[in-house]
C-alpha cells in the first residue's frame, strides 16, 4: 500500500470531480455547481472521465472551466460519463486474468495530477469506494445521487423526484386506457431493494395497490381488492410493482445475478403479477416496465435545486477541508455525514413511516 503524504490535508487548490454508478437526472447540476463554487474560490477543477477512470487513465481527464458548465443545468446524464462496473479495487479487465486492484495506481495518479481533493458524485457503491480511497489519505467529499431515494442520512436523493414525476405521469396515462379497455394496468418501477420510488408515485399517481420489497405481498389480496372494485363499478384496476417487491415466502425477479464487480439486475416482477392476475381474476392484465426512462431526461426544478445545494455544500467542505464526509439533506439544512457511517446500508421504506400509513389511509392495497 503507498504512502500518504502527512496530514493536515493542503489547502485545496485543484480538485477532481467524478460521477460513479447509475445516472440520475441532476448529475450535471451537481458538476455545475461544484465548477462554479470553485471558481468563486479560485480552485481549478479536473473532470475525470467514467467514474473512477479517470484515475487509472489520466488522459481520460480534462479541465472543467465555467465556459464547460454553461447550459448543463438541465441536462439529463452526465457530463463525465459514469459505469457502474470500474471498482477500483476490483477493476474488471477483458482478460482471463480476472479482475485487478488499480487502487494504488489511483492514489499514484491522484499525486501526479496534483489534485489536491477529489469530489465524487455517487450512490452506496461508488460512496463506499470513495470511503476506501479516504481512509487511505485521499481528501474526499461526497455527494449522494440515486433515483431510488435509498441512501441512509440523507431525506432525499436527487434524481429521486424526476423519477417520481415521471412514473406519476405515466400512471396518469395508464388510467384513461384502463379504464377504456376494463383492464388492469401492472407499472413496474425501479427502485431495486427499496419501494420508495413505487410507494410515492403510487400514491401521487392514485393506483389502487402497490407492491413494495418492504411488504412482500399475497397475491390472493391482490386480487380479492381487485375484485372488490369491481363491485363497486370501478372496472378498472392500476397496479405499481417495484422492481424488488415479491410474494410472501417467494423469491424477487432476477434478470442477472450479482458479480464481484456489478450487482445483480431486477425485472420482471410486473409481468409475474399480471400474468397472476389474470388467472386469478379472469380479468385482462397488461403490464409496462418504465424501465431507464425513469433515469433519463431534464431534472425537475427539486432536483436542480438539491443537486446544486450539494454541488455548492461539497465546495463549503472543500474550503474547510472536511473529508471523508457526504453532503446530506437534513431537512431545512444540508449537512456533513461521515461516509462511515453510510457504508453497507440501504435505507428502505419504515413500516413505521407516515406515507405508507397515508397510502392506508387513502384506500391503497399493499398486498398484506
Ligand atoms: O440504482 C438505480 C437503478 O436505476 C435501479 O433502480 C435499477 O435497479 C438499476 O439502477 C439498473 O441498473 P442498470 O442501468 O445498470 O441496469
Amino acid at each position: 500500500m503507498l504512502d500518504w503524504p502527512s496530514m493536515p490535508f493542503a489547502p485545496t487548490r485543484r480538485i477532481g470531480i467524478l460521477t460513479g454508478g447509475g445516472d440520475a437526472p441532476g448529475l450535471n447540476a451537481v458538476i455545475r455547481a461544484v465548477v462554479k463554487s470553485a471558481a468563486h474560490f479560485d480552485i481549478e477543477c479536473i473532470g475525470l472521465e467514467d467514474s473512477f477512470d479517470g484515475l487509472i487513465y489520466p488522459h481520460r481527464s480534462r479541465p472543467l472551466t465555467l465556459r464547460d458548465v454553461t447550459g448543463i443545468l438541465r441536462l439529463g446524464g452526465t457530463i463525465l460519463g459514469t459505469t457502474n462496473r470500474g471498482n477500483p479495487f476490483v477493476y474488471p479487465l477483458q482478460t482471463d486474468e480476472g479482475p485487478v486492484d488499480y487502487s494504488d495506481r489511483c492514489v499514484e495518479n491522484f499525486h501526479k495530477m496534483k489534485l489536491d481533493a477529489l469530489v465524487v458524485i455517487g450512490g452506496d457503491g461508488t460512496l463506499a469506494i470513495a470511503n476506501e480511497f479516504y481512509k487511505r489519505g485521499m481528501p474526499i467529499v461526497g455527494v449522494p445521487k440515486t433515483i431510488d431515494n435509498d441512501i441512509v442520512e440523507t431525506t432525499m436523493t436527487f434524481g429521486f423526484d424526476t423519477a417520481v414525476s415521471f412514473a406519476t405521469e405515466a400512471l396518469d396515462r395508464l388510467h384513461s386506457t384502463a379504464e377504456a379497455h376494463h383492464r388492469v394496468m401492472v407499472v413496474e418501477v425501479m427502485g431495486r431493494n427499496a419501494g420508495w420510488i413505487a410507494l410515492y408515485a403510487g400514491i401521487a399517481g392514485g393506483a389502487d395497490i402497490v407492491l413494495i420489497p418492504e411488504i412482500p405481498f399475497d397475491l390472493d389480496k391482490v386480487a380479492a381488492r381487485i375484485v372488490e372494485r369491481e363491485q363497486f363499478g370501478a372496472r378498472f384496476s392500476i397496479v405499481v410493482a417495484a422492481e424488488g417487491a415479491h410474494p410472501v415466502g417467494g423469491r424477487r425477479s432476477i434478470v442477472a445475478p450479482g458479480t464481484a464487480d456489478r450487482m445483480e439486475r431486477l425485472g420482471g416482477i410486473g409481468e409475474r403479477v399480471a400474468i397472476e392476475i389474470e388467472a386469478l381474476t379472469r380479468k385482462e392484465a397488461r403490464f409496462v416496465v418504465l424501465g431507464h426512462l425513469q433515469r433519463g431526461g431534464t431534472p425537475s426544478s427539486y432536483d436542480r435545486m438539491l443537486a446544486t445545494r450539494f454541488g455548492s455544500f461539497a465546495v463549503d467542505l472543500l474550503v474547510a477541508r472536511e473529508f471523508g464526509v457526504m453532503t446530506a439533506l437534513r431537512s431545512p439544512d444540508i449537512i456533513a455525514v461521515p461516509l462511515e457511517r453510510i457504508v453497507g446500508k440501504t435505507r428502505t421504506v419504515p413500516l413505521s413511516s407516515d406515507v405508507l400509513r397515508t397510502g392506508r389511509n387513502v384506500g391503497i392495497c399493499f398486498g398484506d
